[in-house]
């Protein structure tokens, strides 16, 4: 009978398909996404112009002038200035190697040495977001001059190779590297950031344009670091911005997008800091 091979091939394929697993939930990946691109490893912050962080607001992700003479290229799908083009291949490439498509090595304040550990499904879920958003066509031009040499940039610990037996400090410390926490928080030694010695001692001094901050040390050390601060004072501390003792932090720390983690997330960063292993403030360069 002709066509019967069609038919049993047709419930083939049906059958095949109620058999699989079911597509991950679109909704899922791009609500993923949106946290991480805006509030976790805040790709918003540096890459929308000041005050445009939020979806819906009109620059949001189209680049521009973002602290001082640094330019922070256009990453919403628009096709001439923006990622439109771009695979998934080459985004990829580009958020864990820091390499263009043309070869070329972006500078390295784009934190790819710390987005190198970000999870196949974390990074499929950003690049699904960023393909989301509404495009905006806006040429930004390459920054000819960084304050800060790439040198000075080294290699953060891997944190799935972290030895812990809690889960939820584990991923305290997948969530903080994402957030590139200890670029701030870590010293550097002979130009570069000592991540191998000094995880999270501070004392790096940062220009923000308007203000310089020195940064403080986040280890539990006794005396210099943050000991004398519970899991839920640190959690608290990056949901308000705020000390225990009521004093404000500088808006650079980032808790105006920690504020919008959740309440387990700020937690687990909390528990992640407070597993460090301690260290005395550095003495300086
Ligand atoms: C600390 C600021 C900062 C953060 C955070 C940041 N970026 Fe970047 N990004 C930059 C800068 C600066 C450049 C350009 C570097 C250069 O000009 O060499 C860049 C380059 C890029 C490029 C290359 C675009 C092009 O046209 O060359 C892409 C794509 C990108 N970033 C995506 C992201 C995503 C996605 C995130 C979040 C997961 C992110 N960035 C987080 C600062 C940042
Ligand atoms: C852009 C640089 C930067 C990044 C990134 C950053 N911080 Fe900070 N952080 C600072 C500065 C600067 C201060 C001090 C602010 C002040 O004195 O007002 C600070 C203060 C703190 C404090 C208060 C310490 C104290 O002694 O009171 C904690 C806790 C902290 N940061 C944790 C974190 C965590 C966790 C992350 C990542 C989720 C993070 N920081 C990311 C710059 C940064």
């Amino acid at each position: 009978m002709p066509g019967t091979k069609n038919w049993v091939l047709f419930l083939l394929i049906v059958l095949v398909a109620a058999c699989r697993d079911p597509q991950p939930d679109q909704e899922a990946v791009l609500k993923r996404g949106e946290y991480l691109v805006n509030i976790i490893a805040k790709c918003a912050g540096c890459h929308s112009p000041q005050g445009t962080k939020s979806l819906g607001d009109p620059m949001y992700l189209a680049g521009g002038v973002v602290a001082g003479t640094i330019n922070t290229p256009n990453i919403t799908p628009a096709r001439k200035t923006g990622i439109g083009a771009w695979t998934d291949n080459e985004l990829e490439s580009l958020l864990r190697q820091g390499l263009r498509p043309d070869g070329s090595d972006v500078h390295p304040v784009m934190p790819s040495q710390f987005y190198q550990y970000m999870t196949d499904d974390d990074l499929l879920a950003v690049i699904t977001y960023l393909r989301s958003v509404p495009p905006i066509e806006n040429f930004v031009p390459p920054t000819t001059e960084f304050p800060f040499p790439a040198s000075q940039y080294s290699n953060p610990p891997d944190p799935a190779a972290l030895s812990s037996e809690d889960d939820e400090v584990l991923y305290g410390a997948y969530l903080a590297n994402l957030a590139h926490c200890m670029r701030c928080h870590t010293p550097s030694k002979n130009g570069k950031r000592d991540y191998e010695n000094q995880l999270g001692a501070g004392g790096l001094e940062i220009d923000s344009g308007s203000y310089i901050a020195i940064t403080p040390n986040i280890t539990p050390h006794e005396t210099d670091g943050i000991a004398h601060y519970s899991v839920d004072d640190i959690a608290e501390i990056l949901r308000t911005g705020r000390r225990p003792d009521g004093t404000q932090l500088l808006p650079m720390m980032g808790t105006r997008e920690l504020h919008r983690a959740t309440e387990a997330d700020r937690h687990a960063i909390a528990k992640y800091l407070k597993s460090l292993t301690p260290k005395p403030n550095p003495l300086g360069e």
